[in-house]
């Protein structure tokens, strides 16, 4: 029905907008830049007293910061509807364990990993407790990623994903263990950590 009206004219056609930034309210305005610029290579392209627009990449921002006065935590976060994270996409899975080793060497350690099937997943938790995902496509290709989530019975058993073990996930990838035989072995629960994480929500 909506294609013959929109043949007829009597429906305008979704103009698909590009997703362009994330904003964040934040009482720790520096801290916060500082952790972007190490964790996903942000560079500030404004900042003032109160506020920061960063970037990764060519666009003018993608990550902003707002800080004024009267703004507080929530003590209550995890339980509280809200975003539950934002997510940025190495182009490789080797580009990911780089950066684990990267940022292991700043001090900064995942809170908790997934394989999602379609993605090898590493959840950071910001300064103020968002969480950042930092993520590789297991197919190399959205197109086959997007097939998969949208018709495999692997993902519909187990969306969420499984957990694994960072260290012991990277000590195999530099050992020289092959993509195409680790990627399964941590999907099918090889490297499952001893103690499973919290992942943010109140389960
Ligand atoms: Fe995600």
């Amino acid at each position: 029905m909506r294609a013959k009206e929109r043949q007829e004219g009597n429906m305008a056609e979704v103009i698909r907008p590009v997703f362009h930034h994330v904003t964040i309210k934040t009482s720790r305005l520096h801290e916060l830049v500082d952790w972007y610029c190490t964790v996903i290579g942000a560079e500030v392209n404004f900042r003032d007293a109160n506020n920061a627009w960063t970037t990764n990449d060519e666009a003018n921002h993608r990550v902003a910061f707002l800080s004024v006065p009267g703004l507080d935590d929530d003590p209550d976060k995890v339980r509280h509807n809200g975003m539950h994270h934002s997510a940025f996409e190495y182009p490789s899975f080797a580009d990911l364990m780089a950066s684990y080793e990267r940022l292991k060497g700043e001090g900064i350690l995942p809170a908790f990993c997934l394989d999602h099937g379609l993605t090898i997943s590493m959840y950071y938790k910001d300064p103020e407790g968002n969480f950042v995902e930092l993520q590789s496509d297991n197919f190399g290709d959205w197109k086959l990623s997007t097939h998969f989530m949208r018709t495999s019975e692997d993902f519909r058993a187990n969306p969420i994903g499984t957990f694994f073990d960072p260290d012991k996930v990277w000590q195999a990838h530099m050992e020289g263990q092959p993509f195409s035989t680790l990627q399964p072995a941590v999907r099918a629960g090889a490297f499952v950590p001893d103690v499973i994480p919290d992942i943010g929500l109140p389960i």
